[in-house]
């Protein structure tokens, strides 16, 4: 639900939007199911993930450069989900995690820029 309604956001988003639609141009059946197990094993530990989300967003870096604006609207839309659908320890934790790895994500793509 947290997955689903978070893209439904991000798709029309005049920030972010495009980058989902246009330019990368994200095929959503292949891409919610993977997002399912990635924010399924972030919140409880379930082991579902094993991908590398930072090669792809430094794939998409290259294609189309993110900046600091990008990962603060993706990080607006993402708290303003969770907190329309949970409240609790594991809707505080979904928001932390989404900003520690945004932040993380931020240093490896910008260091040097
Ligand atoms: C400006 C911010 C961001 C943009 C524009 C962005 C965009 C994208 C795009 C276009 C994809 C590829 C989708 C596909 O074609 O399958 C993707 C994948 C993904 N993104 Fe992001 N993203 C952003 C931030 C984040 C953040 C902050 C997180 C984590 C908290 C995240 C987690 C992921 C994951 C886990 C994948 C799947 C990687 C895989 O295939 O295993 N993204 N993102």
């Amino acid at each position: 639900m947290l997955v689903k309604s978070f893209y439904e956001k991000v798709k029309i988003d005049p920030v972010i939007g495009n980058i989902f639609t246009d330019i990368a141009r994200v095929n959503w059946e292949k891409h919610l199911p993977v997002m399912f197990d990635f924010w399924e094993n972030t919140i409880f530990y379930t082991g579902s993930y094993a991908g590398n989300p930072m090669k792809t967003h430094q794939q998409l870096n290259k294609l189309f450069p993110l900046n600091a604006a990008h990962f603060s609207q993706w990080n607006r839309l993402f708290a303003s989900t969770v907190d329309e659908l949970f409240e609790g320890d594991k809707a505080v934790l979904a928001k932390q995690r989404a900003i520690s790895i945004s932040t993380v994500m931020q240093v490896k793509l910008f260091k040097g820029a």
